[in-house]
């Protein structure tokens, strides 16, 4: 899949601009607070129909304006089709394809499949359990719709049943029935996405340790991600009943995939402790190349990959293994970002690569 053509208008902070991409690599060159990270962001609205960055939408529109749109030009199996995402002030946001509505916003999701890595990754390994759920929740999802159904069963009759237990302590009397309903819907659900998320990671780990190993060079390095379930040593059903008590002391379900997490490990022990800044943010790299593997398998369709600063904290080996891996056709159309000019293109040229450069500065994009 390609992006051929990018226009913006009131987004974040650019007026206007419009881009069209030729060669092997685009460029986003600049100063620090510039809009090139702005620029990934908006390929990236197009593709989740949000922003990787701020959490509303009203963030997203120019300081003073009322209004942002976002066109993007696709072609994808020689099919070329349009994306518009535009969201005004107090209304329900539009994405458009070929100049229509979808039904639901979701349909539009994993159409234009788009990866990303960028400097907040650093909290999959950093923050709590939940970030990293999401991840893996996330990618699965895209690759398996029936995990996504079970997700949202899980989360809606989990929020169910966690208020129930508030309510019973508070009353100080249990509806035993109705926390047995509750169980019933949760228990398949729980079990599927337990089942899905080990299988995931038996597969994703061979494809992280790979792209890890090639990046470091070979350093004797090995990473490793482990699942980390109650559901792993426990049967669910039994450990629901035998848990009420507690369940009712803390008012809120104590055991449950809810509580799942995702090791991250380097040559044995916990990377968040024992990585350096630059063998976390190769992990981080090689996670996010396994992520694009996955879906390209899965959607017989190369990504959009979305490089933001990735040249920081790496050495000039890892840099050069980097760029062997992006020159070779593998990762199809990739977006970079730098503040350092003259090094990304000693880097790309050096790759015998054609790239496609972009001047910013405050808003402005010159070729
Ligand atoms: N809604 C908005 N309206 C106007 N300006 C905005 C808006 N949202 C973000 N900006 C501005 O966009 C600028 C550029 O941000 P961006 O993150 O793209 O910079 P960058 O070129 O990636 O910089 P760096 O090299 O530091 O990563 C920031 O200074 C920010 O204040
Ligand atoms: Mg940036």
């Amino acid at each position: 899949m390609r992006l051929e053509k990018l226009s913006l208008f009131n987004f974040k902070n650019y007026e206007e601009a419009q881009l069209s991409f030729q060669g092997d690599i685009q460029c986003f060159l600049g100063n620090n607070g510039s809009g090139k990270t702005n620029l990934l962001d908006a390929i990236y609205y197009l593709s989740f129909t949000k922003s990787a960055l701020s959490t509303s939408d009203i963030q997203n529109i120019r300081l003073t304006q009322g209004q942002f749109f976002i066109k993007g030009t696709f072609t994808k199996n020689d099919r070329v089709s349009e994306v518009l995402c535009s969201f005004q002030q107090g209304q329900k946001k539009i994405i458009r394809e070929n100049d229509l509505d979808y039904g639901k916003v979701a349909e539009h999701i994993g159409k234009y499949p788009v990866v990303m890595v960028a400097p907040q990754d650093i909290e999959l390994i950093w923050d709590g359990s939940e970030v990293r759920r999401k991840f893996f929740d996330s990618l699965i999802s895209q690759l398996d719709r029936t995990y996504l159904d079970y997700l949202i069963t899980y989360s809606g009759y989990l929020k169910q049943r966690n208020s129930a237990l508030r309510f019973f302590a508070e009353k100080g009397r249990v509806d035993h029935d109705l926390l047995e309903s509750y169980d019933e819907k949760l228990i398949p659900a729980a079990d599927y996405i337990h089942h899905r998320r080990k299988e995931f990671v038996r597969e994703f780990l061979p494809r992280l340790v790979q792209h890890y190993r090639f990046l470091s060079g070979d350093a004797q390095e090995e990473v490793a991600v482990t699942y980390r379930s109650d559901l792993t040593a426990m049967n669910w059903r039994d450990a629901l009943k035998k848990n009420l008590s507690r369940d009712l002391a803390l008012q809120r379900t104590t055991t449950g995939i809810h509580r799942d997490d995702f090791l991250f490990y380097l040559n044995g022990n916990e990377l968040k402790r024992f990585g350096s800044q630059g063998q976390q943010k190769s992990f981080l790299i090689g996670l996010k190349l396994a992520e694009f593997e996955s879906i390209t398998i899965a959607k017989s369709l190369k990504p959009l990959l979305l490089l933001d600063d990735i040249f920081d904290k790496l050495d000039d080996l890892r840099i050069n293994k980097l760029m062997q891996l992006v020159a070779h056709d593998t990762f199809g159309q990739i977006f970079i970002t730098d503040a350092r000019p003259a090094r990304t293109r000693e880097i790309i040229t050096g790759a015998g690569l054609r790239p496609g450069i972009f001047m910013v500065a405050e808003g402005q994009i010159t070729r």
